[in-house]
C-alpha cells in the first residue's frame, strides 16, 4: 500500500472560514474524510503547522519512507529558501498544490522556491488540486 501524506502550511487550518471567496466553504477535516473514503488502498495521512521549522521537520521525518508528499505550503511557497531546500534534501517526491491559481493573483503569489525541487505543480482546481496531486503518485 503506497504511503502518502497531506502537508498543509500556514493559515490552511482555516479552510472553511477564510477567505471563503478564494478557497471555499469546506473545511480540510472534513475534505480529508472524503478522501480517505475514496483511496481505500493508499495510507493517507495529514498534517497541519503554521511553522516553517514544523513543517521542515515532517519532511525529514518522512521524506526517505513515503511514496509522495502532496505539499500545500501556503505563503511559505513564495517566501522559503529553507522548504525548498528540505525538499531538495530528502527522496520522496513532492508534489506542490494550491487551492486558488495563484498565476491568476498577485504577482508576489507567481514565484514559488518549492516548484524547483518538486516532480510538478497543481494549482487552480480548489481542493481537487490534492486528489489531483494524490492521484499524479498512483
Ligand atoms: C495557497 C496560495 C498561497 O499564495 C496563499 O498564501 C495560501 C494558499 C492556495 O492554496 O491557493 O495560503 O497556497
Amino acid at each position: 500500500m503506497k504511503k502518502i501524506m497531506i502537508i498543509n502550511g500556514p493559515n490552511l487550518n482555516l479552510l472553511g472560514v477564510r477567505e471563503k471567496n478564494i478557497y471555499g466553504n469546506q473545511d480540510f477535516a472534513s475534505f480529508f474524510e472524503e478522501l480517505k473514503a475514496q483511496y481505500t488502498d493508499v495510507d493517507l495521512s495529514y498534517f497541519q503547522s503554521n511553522h516553517e521549522g514544523e513543517i521542515i521537520d515532517k519532511l525529514h521525518e518522512i521524506g526517505f519512507t513515503y511514496d509522495g508528499v502532496v505539499l500545500n505550503a501556503g505563503a511559505y511557497t513564495h517566501t522559503s529558501l529553507a522548504i525548498g531546500d528540505a525538499i531538495a534534501g530528502i527522496t520522496t517526491p513532492v508534489v506542490e498544490v494550491h487551492i486558488s491559481n495563484v498565476h491568476k493573483r498577485e504577482a508576489f503569489r507567481h514565484h514559488s522556491y518549492l516548484a524547483p525541487n518538486c516532480t510538478g505543480v497543481i494549482c487552480g482546481f480548489g481542493l481537487q488540486s490534492y486528489t489531483l496531486g494524490i492521484a499524479s503518485f498512483l
